[in-house]
């Protein structure tokens, strides 16, 4: 089977033929139909060093159909349409995830391949309401997205919701969750561009954070903020405590912009504000994660659909932040 191969630092991915695995007790083996890029993938490629030699099979997110099942699997899921949950060995607190937790692409092998053999509880039938496309845009992101907004912010409807840096593919289906939960919407972005596509998948309105005002400009239209999903934290993160209304909540759960500088710690304790962060999610989160998705019809926002044979050009394409919202992997 064709095969997008992690071997190296800093090097292209290998797209190659590697062996087929089969299906050993508890597992099934699925033909995957489209694999979705998360920054993740990128950030394995720039600072980690290959668990072997002979490299492993990048990618977190993927969608396909069960072709064949190993011991202990019932067989009437052969042909199941599914989509796979990439949050691996959570544990028993919901708080947190178990020392053993795996993320799926890393280290043990993942979806940028043509078939992938998987524990059976790491899959669940796939929304009818999403393509193979759809489907695999949705695991990694969703799920982040999710908990950060239910779980840890507790988001109640009708409530003022900033996300910052909207491009993205997590922050985007922050966006959409939130606003389909009757919340109040605004973004940032780097790009004008991506403020009004925001704005056409249910954001209010958009600040662009790369004007130095952005912050004043932003408190100044909207007041203040009950919640902000931030995916970038970097120096911007202060002025989110200036954004959040007091008794506010900020969660984060990612670093584009490298580590937080400066947080005013007055602010913090005065305004008695939540700062949580979060990290994807449980199993029970991600069968509440598809639930909500089905029950309002949410179709991730796809940027641009590459072939496996394309896979670094799609990197290149995730790292100079040109998308807006998921890039998918047609296999
Ligand atoms: N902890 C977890 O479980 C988890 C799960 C999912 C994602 N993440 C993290 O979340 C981040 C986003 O992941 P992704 O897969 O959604 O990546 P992505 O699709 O590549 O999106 C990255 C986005 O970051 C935004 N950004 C860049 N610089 C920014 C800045 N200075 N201020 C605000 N936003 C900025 C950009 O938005 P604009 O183009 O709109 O400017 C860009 O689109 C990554 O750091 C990733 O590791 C973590």
């Amino acid at each position: 089977m064709k095969a997008a191969l992690f071997k190296e630092k800093d090097a292209p991915l290998l797209v190659t033929e590697v062996p087929k695995p089969l299906p050993g007790k508890g597992q099934v083996l699925i033909k995957l139909h489209a694999a979705a890029l998360n920054h993740r993938d990128l950030w394995i490629q720039r600072e980690q060093a290959s668990p072997s030699a002979n490299g492993i099979i990048l990618g977190s997110d993927g969608s396909g159909v069960i072709e064949d099942v190993g011991e202990d699997v019932e067989e009437e899921i052969i042909g199941q349409e599914v989509v796979i949950n990439p949050s691996i060995g959570w544990g028993k607190n919901p708080t947190v995830q178990a020392d053993a937790f795996k993320i799926l692409g890393f280290p043990d092998s993942g979806t940028f391949s043509e078939h992938i053999v998987i524990a059976r509880k790491q899959v669940v039938e796939k929304p009818e309401h999403l393509s193979f496309e759809e489907a695999a845009a949705t695991p990694l992101s969703a799920l982040t997205a999710y908990r950060a907004l239910f779980t840890k912010a507790r988001l109640r409807p009708g409530e003022k919701v900033l996300i910052t840096g909207v491009g993205g593919g997590a922050a985007l289906w922050a966006l959409q969750m939130a606003a389909s939960f009757q919340a109040k919407v605004f973004v940032t972005s780097g790009h004008d561009t991506k403020i009004q596509k925001a704005i056409s998948v249910g954001a209010l309105a958009g600040h662009n954070y790369k004007q130095d005002d952005w912050a004043e400009q932003l408190k100044k239209n909207a007041g203040g903020f009950d919640v902000i999903v931030d995916t970038a934290g970097g120096r911007h993160f202060a002025s989110l405590l200036d954004l959040v209304v007091p008794g506010g909540r900020i969660v984060n759960f990612g670093r584009t912009a490298g580590n937080i500088e400066d947080l005013s710690t007055r602010s913090l304790y005065w305004k008695q504000v939540s700062i949580f962060g979060t990290t994807m999610g449980t199993e029970d989160e991600f069968l509440s994660m598809l639930d909500f998705v089905h029950k309002h019809k949410i179709k991730p926002v796809i940027d641009k659909i590459f072939t496996l044979g394309e896979v670094n050009e799609a990197f290149r394409h995730m790292e100079e932040g040109r998308q807006f919202g998921k890039i998918v992997l047609k296999i």
